[in-house]
């Protein structure tokens, strides 16, 4: 048989919904009903007079930043195609182009304008755009903007501004509030903030088990594991360290042969996918669910 041949898996039923940069599997983000709500009502100005105020999204890595705002935008798009409104709505990660230029370049391919990947200048970008905002309003999301807003030489962002009929949605990781935001970003965007705080461990769990019901067949995955693997997430921050510690505990009872994860499984997960000081008292914890088990007899 060839090495590559896939086995079928008694713990997974579809392992994707485990990988980081996979959707929500219900399409919209869960737990941020408040923030998804105060963001719209900024933004549903778009269809009132055509524009709307900057926003300045920050938040830690792993926070739903991204999520967050690809669904609004998606949600932007559905509105405006079944009210039959003129609104646009682009997406570009600068983390990514990292350049103005191919910022702007994925900026007007985002508005479906034909486009060629290299030969045009910068001014011609410019210009493309400006005849695409003359019939639209034009709401442009530029993710990890750290990447370009620190630039001195052709400030995008502040180009962008200035545009009749255009929206700002600016996203960061790395600037931690507005103090850190260079002071024209504050002066001349006039920028709405946000920060979207890192999940609770509760938040966590209801954002993980709605991972574990896609990607483990049922009852694969006890319940009291996945509080542990919640808590670690949390205490981190980061909701893909609980993404990626569910996947690694489920390789690893797949490759012991077994169709339940147990609580070794979780700990060696653990010790594979993080280095951080709450390690001792998840393993603390996992021990003492050990213990339980096994006066149970479990
Ligand atoms: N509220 C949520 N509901 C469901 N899934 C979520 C939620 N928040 C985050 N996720 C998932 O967690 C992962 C990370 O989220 P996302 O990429 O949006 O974070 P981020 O804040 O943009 O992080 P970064 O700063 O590193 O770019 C994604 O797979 C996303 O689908
Ligand atoms: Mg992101």
């Amino acid at each position: 048989m060839s090495l590559f041949q896939p086995r079928e898996s008694h713990i997974f039923k579809d392992a994707r919904w485990l990988q980081p940069l996979s959707d929500p599997p219900g399409g919209k983000p869960l737990c941020r009903d408040e923030d998804l709500k105060f963001i719209a009502s900024y933004l549903r100005d778009l269809f009132r007079i055509g524009q709307a105020r900057n926003l300045f999204i920050f938040g830690k890595p792993g926070t739903g930043k991204t999520v967050c705002i690809q669904y609004l935008l998606g949600e932007i798009r559905k509105y405006a195609e079944e009210n039959k409104r003129s609104v646009a709505a682009v997406y570009v990660n600068a983390g990514k182009t990292r350049t103005p230029y191919y910022t702007m370049l994925t900026i007007v391919k985002g508005l479906c304008l034909k486009v060629p990947d290299a030969g045009w200048q910068m001014f011609r970008l410019k210009q493309a755009f400006e005849d695409a905002s003359k019939d639209q309003a034009i709401i442009v999301a530029i993710d990890e903007v750290d990447a370009i807003i620190f630039k001195e030489k052709e400030p995008l962002v502040y180009y962008l501004n200035r545009q009749a009929r255009t929206t700002l949605i600016l996203l960061s990781n790395k600037i931690e509030d507005a103090t850190t935001l260079p002071d024209r970003a504050l002066s001349t965007l006039q920028p709405k903030l946000l920060r979207l705080e890192p999940y609770t461990a509760e938040e966590t769990k209801t954002i993980l088990a709605e991972r574990v019901e896609k990607a483990f067949q049922p009852g694969t995955f006890p319940d009291r594991l996945l509080d542990v693997v919640s808590d670690l997430a949390s205490k981190a921050e980061d909701i893909r360290l609980g993404f990626s510690i569910l996947l690694s505990a489920g390789f690893i009872a797949e490759e012991n042969g077994r169709s339940r994860i147990k609580s070794e499984d979780v700990e060696k997960a653990i010790k594979s996918e993080t280095k951080l000081d709450t390690i001792k008292s998840m393993m603390d914890r996992i021990n003492e669910l050990k213990k339980r088990q096994k006066r149970r007899g479990s």
